[in-house]
C-alpha cells in the first residue's frame, strides 16, 4: 500500500508524464474526477451549485513550483480576479493557494510580498487566504510567512494555514498557531516524507490528527478539520458534543469529487462543510497525488481510459 502510494507520488513530480497529461484531452477529461474545469467560470459555476447543497467551497486555481516572477506574478493576477468574483457573485467561498505558486522557489519575500497583497485585498472584501502546506522543505518558511502576515494590522484574520498530521513537528507548529490566534486546516498530509520526520504508519497519523483535532477544536479559534475519514469524522463529533462546542465554531473540510455523500449527511446533521475547489490548466500533480490516496481511484480511471 506504502510502495503504491510512493510509486503515485514520484509519478506526481515527472515533468514529462506531467507534460504528456496536460496536453492530452483525454487525460484532461479523465482528471474532470477530481478537477472542476479549466476556467474560472467553470469553477464559478461548481461553486455556486455547491452553495446551493449548503457547501462551502475553497477555491484553488491549480499551479505550484513556479520558476519566473513573471509566472507568480500572473498566478497572484488570477487569485486577485477569484476575490473579486467571489465578492461580485456574493458566493460562500474563499480561496487556497501555495506558497511554490507565488514565487516561494524564487526567494520567500517573492512569495510573501505577493501573499501579503491578496491577504490585504482579502481583508478589504471580508474574505480569506488558505495557505496549503507542501513539502517538508517549505514548513518552517511556510509557519514564518503566514504568522507575519497574521501579524499585519491591514490583514489580521484574513490567511490561515495548513497543518499535516504526519510530521512530528506539527503538534508543536499547532500550539504556536493557537497561541497566535491563528486559523488552521489541519490535514494528514499529501507528500512523500522521510521516516526520521514524519509518521510512517497509517495508525500514527491518525493517532496524531485525533490529538491535534482535539487541541484546536478546544482554542476557542475557527479551524478546518480536512479528512474523510469516517473514523476521525465520528471521533470529531463525539467530542464535540461530549465538550458542549458549538457545531458553527469549525468546519468540516473535503476535495471535491470525494465523499458526496458524507459532505451531504453532514451538512443535514447541522455541520459546516467546506468544499476544497480546483481548477486550471495545471492539474496533473494534484490529480498523481489523490491516485497516490487511493489505489480505487486509479483503477477507476484505468477503467474509464480503456473504455
Ligand atoms: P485517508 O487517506 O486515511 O482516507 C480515509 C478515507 O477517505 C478513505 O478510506 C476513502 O474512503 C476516503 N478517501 C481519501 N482520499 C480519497 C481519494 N483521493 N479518493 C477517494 N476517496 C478517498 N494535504 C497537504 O499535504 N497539504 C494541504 O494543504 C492539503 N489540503 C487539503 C485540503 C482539504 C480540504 C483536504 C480534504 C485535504 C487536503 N490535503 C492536503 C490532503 C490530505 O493531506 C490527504 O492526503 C487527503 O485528505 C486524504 O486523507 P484523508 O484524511 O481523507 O484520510
Amino acid at each position: 500500500m506504502s510502495l503504491f502510494r510512493d510509486v503515485f507520488i514520484s509519478l506526481s513530480e515527472s515533468r514529462s508524464l506531467r507534460r504528456f497529461a496536460e496536453n492530452s484531452s483525454l487525460a484532461r477529461k479523465v482528471s474532470g474526477r477530481f478537477v472542476a474545469g479549466v476556467t474560472l467560470s467553470e469553477a464559478l459555476a461548481v461553486c455556486q451549485e455547491e452553495n446551493r447543497h449548503g457547501r462551502s467551497v475553497t477555491l484553488d486555481a491549480l499551479g505550484e513550483n513556479v520558476q519566473s516572477e513573471e509566472h507568480a506574478e500572473a498566478s497572484a493576477a488570477v487569485y486577485h480576479l477569484m476575490l473579486d468574483r467571489i465578492a461580485e457573485m456574493g458566493l460562500d467561498a474563499n480561496v487556497s493557494l501555495k506558497l511554490t505558486q507565488m514565487g516561494m522557489d524564487l526567494g520567500t519575500d517573492v512569495a510573501e510580498s505577493i501573499v501579503r497583497t491578496l491577504s490585504e485585498h482579502a481583508q478589504t472584501l471580508n474574505n480569506f487566504v488558505r495557505v496549503d502546506m507542501e513539502g517538508s522543505a517549505y514548513t518552517q518558511d511556510t509557519i514564518g510567512i503566514v504568522t507575519r502576515l497574521h501579524g499585519a494590522p491591514a490583514i489580521g484574520g484574513s490567511v490561515g494555514v495548513v497543518v499535516q498530521a504526519y510530521l512530528f513537528r506539527t503538534e508543536a507548529d499547532v500550539d504556536h498557531l493557537i497561541a497566535k490566534g491563528i486559523r488552521v486546516r489541519l490535514c494528514k498530509g499529501a507528500y512523500k516524507e522521510p521516516e526520521t520526520i514524519a509518521f510512517a504508519s497509517k495508525s500514527d497519523v491518525d493517532a496524531n490528527y485525533v490529538k491535534l483535532m482535539k487541541r484546536l477544536l478546544t482554542s476557542g479559534i475557527f479551524h478546518g478539520l480536512a479528512t474523510h475519514d469516517e473514523a476521525i469524522i465520528e471521533q470529531a463529533k463525539a467530542f464535540v458534543a461530549e465538550q458542549g462546542i458549538d457545531r458553527s465554531s469549525f468546519e468540516f473540510q473535503m476535495l471535491y469529487g470525494i465523499r458526496r455523500d458524507l459532505q451531504d449527511s453532514l451538512v443535514k446533521q447541522g455541520y459546516r462543510v467546506r468544499v476544497y475547489v480546483p481548477f486550471g490548466e495545471e492539474w496533473y500533480p494534484y490529480f498523481m497525488r489523490r491516485l497516490a490516496e487511493r489505489p480505487a481511484n486509479a483503477l477507476f480511471i484505468a477503467k474509464n481510459l480503456f473504455r
